[in-house]
């Protein structure tokens, strides 16, 4: 064993090592490409062989990495991808970055995991170093992985290095990537941590390792379900001051200027995107199997899950002050990226405030510079919908806007001074104005016209 890690840890540090990435999403080629700019050559694996298309092209599909990066590595023969896990044959690292969704009963499905290490397992030979990257509950690096790993005759820490490293990418963050996000790690062994952290730091700067594979995921689920818990606070509180005629967004600028002990958390439409939505249920559904009743990951994701209606409840308020229904109104969705300023609409919840509202008859449309089509298998309308512009001259048509994404694109002025009412879900709208209608904020913020032809 000791001469296997030795190898490895000389080919690491020499760059020799053949390094790869399973996954080439958000999370697998940020990190491909850094392993790539390290200088080691990477290979990544991935099913789509679009993907592996681009990558054989020299061309980026992930906003946060830019092509002249891929085409860089590629043609200094750094970086390339295949959809052929035979190639691992010739690999002495692994990072398994695939996708880890809920199936419908929000059990985690481990379908994508499996299947990767299977390709992985078909191919292993002594010396090789295996990280799991994927977000998943505690655990399944020793209770899946390994024993799959094992069932080749190589021995886990003996024959093979295998860890735990959760991924903390932050989609559009111009500030923390890859390279600059301290990397947990957790090993199978101290030797398995030593050379998963020794692989890191030739591409990130902090690493931090812990005791075991099992911390190193935990560490992971309690980040996100820190945020899924304290978003799902501040929606309870904005539903509260809904009710109180207080504006919530001024309470938490107002909070956040506390040097210590608190840390700003915003309301909106509802949680979004593959993490924080997703990764508290794996926590969840393994605490249950030892008879553990999770409860405030329950609660929050009960609260966070009713956003989308209380934002469609707000637009009938909206349109009300016109004296309009919902059915029939023409309502216009700006953003539906689940986030600002990205492209990635997983669990978005736009999809679920238009499907609310298309239920209750609303014609819907939507606008995002990001996403120019939204696939009818991703929302309930069950067809496909072409963004629309929503420049000057174009918001009138319209009978409510609702920002659902707060995206800079937008001509937020334009929409103040066109749009009959606005639902801002984001307060993406500064000041207050008659005829926009926030979230978690007072109505005598918003005079209406319903209002003024009462008091006229
Ligand atoms: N996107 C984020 O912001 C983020 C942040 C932190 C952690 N994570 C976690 O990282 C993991 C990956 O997320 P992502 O956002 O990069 O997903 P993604 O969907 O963008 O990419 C996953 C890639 O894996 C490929 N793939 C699926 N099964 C495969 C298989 N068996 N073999 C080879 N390739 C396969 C898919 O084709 C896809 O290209 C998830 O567990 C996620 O929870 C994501």
């Amino acid at each position: 064993m000791a001469a296997l890690a030795d190898t490895l840890r000389e080919k690491i540090r020499t760059r020799r090592a053949r390094t790869g990435v399973v996954g080439l999403g958000y999370v697998g080629l940020p990190l491909a490409v850094e392993l790539g700019k390290a200088g080691f050559h990477a290979t990544g694996i991935d099913l789509d062989s679009r993907k592996v298309q681009a990558i054989t092209d020299g061309r980026s599909y992930i906003p946060d990495v830019p092509t002249a990066d891929v085409q860089d590595l590629q043609r200094r023969g750094r970086l390339d991808a295949t959809t052929d896990f035979a190639i691992v044959r010739e690999l002495d690292t692994i990072n398994i970055c695939v996708p880890t969704p809920l199936r419908k009963t929000k059990d985690p499905d481990m379908s994508y995991i499996v299947s990767a290490v299977e390709g992985i397992a078909k191919h292993l030979h002594p010396g090789m170093l295996i990280v799991l990257e994927s977000t998943t509950y505690p655990g399944t690096t020793d209770e899946v992985v390994q024993p799959m790993l094992e069932a080749t005759g190589l021995k886990a820490g003996v024959d093979f290095f295998l860890a735990f490293s959760p991924e903390r990418v932050d989609p559009g963050n111009p500030t923390f990537q890859t390279h600059n996000v301290p990397k947990v790690v957790g090993g199978f062994t101290p030797t398995c941590s030593q050379l998963a952290g020794e692989l890191y730091g030739t591409a990130i700067e902090t690493i931090v390792p812990v005791s075991s594979t099992r911390v190193a995921e935990m560490v992971k689920l309690l980040e996100n379900t820190f945020r899924a818990v304290n978003i799902g606070l501040v929606n309870e509180l904005a539903l509260m001051c809904d009710r109180m005629n207080i504006n919530v967004w001024e309470v938490v600028d107002a909070a956040k200027t506390k040097p210590f002990g608190f840390m700003p958390f915003y309301p909106g439409p509802g949680l979004g995107g593959h993490c924080i939505p997703i990764d508290p249920f794996y926590l969840s559904w393994k605490a249950k199997q030892t008879g553990f009743d999770p409860r405030f990951i329950e609660l929050a994701g009960h609260i966070n899950g009713g956003m989308p209606h209380y934002v469609a409840d707000k637009v009938a308020e909206a349109l009300n002050t016109r004296r309009k229904a919902v059915n029939g109104s023409k309502i216009l969705i700006a953003g539906v990226a689940y986030k600002r300023d990205i492209d990635d609409m997983r669990e978005s919840p736009a999809m679920d405030v238009m499907g609310l509202l298309l239920a209750r008859g609303a014609e819907i449309a939507y606008a995002d510079p990001w996403v120019p089509e939204v696939h009818g298998r991703e929302w309930s309308g069950g067809y496909d919908v072409k963004a629309v512009d929503m420049t000057r001259g174009q918001i009138s048509q319209y009978d409510c806007v609702v920002i659902v994404t707060d995206h800079k694109a937008f001509d937020y002025k334009a929409l103040v001074e066109e749009a009959d009412v606005i639902v801002d879900t984001r307060n993406a709208i500064k000041g207050s104005h008659p005829n926009v209608f926030k979230l978690g904020a007072p109505r005598e913020a918003a005079a209406t016209e319903g209002d003024r032809v009462a008091i006229a």
